[in-house]
């Protein structure tokens, strides 16, 4: 497995191979079960895999949430070694930004809803990212996990509305035994703090209105941030333990 840590080092092994090989998975590292499938499939469907791990400063709204976002890059390598993944990379801040955040991707209309409410500016930095990214990468496929339900749709349309060359593929959302998504924010979480987590989905799919999911989780003690039905879907972001949880499901 190489791992590349700059645009250049990328930019000359690239140069020799063709979009069609490639597939591709930009994660922000922490990695858990959610990525191992994005990756797995990717390593089926394309003949080369590439898995970029970049911490990207932009889409968090919040310091501490930046602070205190799980990321073990030795942790990572080794569980991307042994999946076979054919390259993994890592570029710096600066690399990815460097004349600052002065150019941004801004969409208007289904960022500013859901997450883009609550946390504004947030798929500014993940459309930037991602945006920068393909362009270095250049993969025929790249793959997300539903999981983040509105960032793929807002990717989805984006590569779509500036005519980009490469398939958007979602994959569905890995669940714990409980139906807890796989998070990386999971690591977080003491063992009864987990457990009422895994309310969030029973609630989500069982509820027969966005009102009675809501009162459902608060009367066990839950902070329910939004629940909002949206393109098919009920979506959630609910607080334990000051460690902010988001997930979905098809209505
Ligand atoms: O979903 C994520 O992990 C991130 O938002 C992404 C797509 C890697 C961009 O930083």
């Amino acid at each position: 497995m190489k791992v590349l840590k700059s645009i250049k080092e990328f930019k000359s092994w690239r140069d020799q191979r063709s979009s069609l090989d490639i597939g591709f998975v930009p994660t922000l590292g922490g990695l858990h079960d959610g990525h191992l499938s994005l990756i797995k499939e990717s390593i089926n469907e394309n003949k080369i895999t590439v898995v970029s791990i970049f911490l990207n400063p932009t889409q968090f709204n919040n310091e501490s949430d930046l602070e205190t976002y799980p990321s073990s890059l030795p942790e990572d390598l080794s569980t991307l070694e042994s999946l076979d993944v054919d390259l993994v990379f890592t570029p710096s801040r600066e690399d990815i930004y460097p004349n600052g955040y002065n150019y941004k991707v801004l969409e208007l209309k289904n960022s500013l809803v859901l997450e883009g409410k609550f946390r504004p500016g947030h798929f500014d930095g993940v459309l930037t990212v991602v945006m920068k990214l393909l362009n270095i990468v250049r993969p025929g496929n790249a793959y997300f996990g539903k999981k983040d339900y509105q960032q793929y749709i807002l990717i989805k349309e984006m590569v779509k509305d500036f005519f980009m060359d490469m398939n958007i593929i979602a994959l569905e959302t890995i669940r714990e035994t409980s139906g807890l998504a796989m998070s990386s924010r999971n690591k977080r979480l003491s063992k009864q703090g987990k457990e009422r987590a895994s309310y969030i989905y029973k609630t989500l799919s069982q509820a027969s209105s966005d009102e009675e999911a809501r009162n459902q989780l608060e009367s066990l003690g839950l902070n329910v941030e939004y629940i909002t039905s949206w393109m098919g879907r009920r979506f959630g972001a609910v607080e334990i333990e000051e460690v902010r949880l988001i997930d979905n499901v098809e209505i």
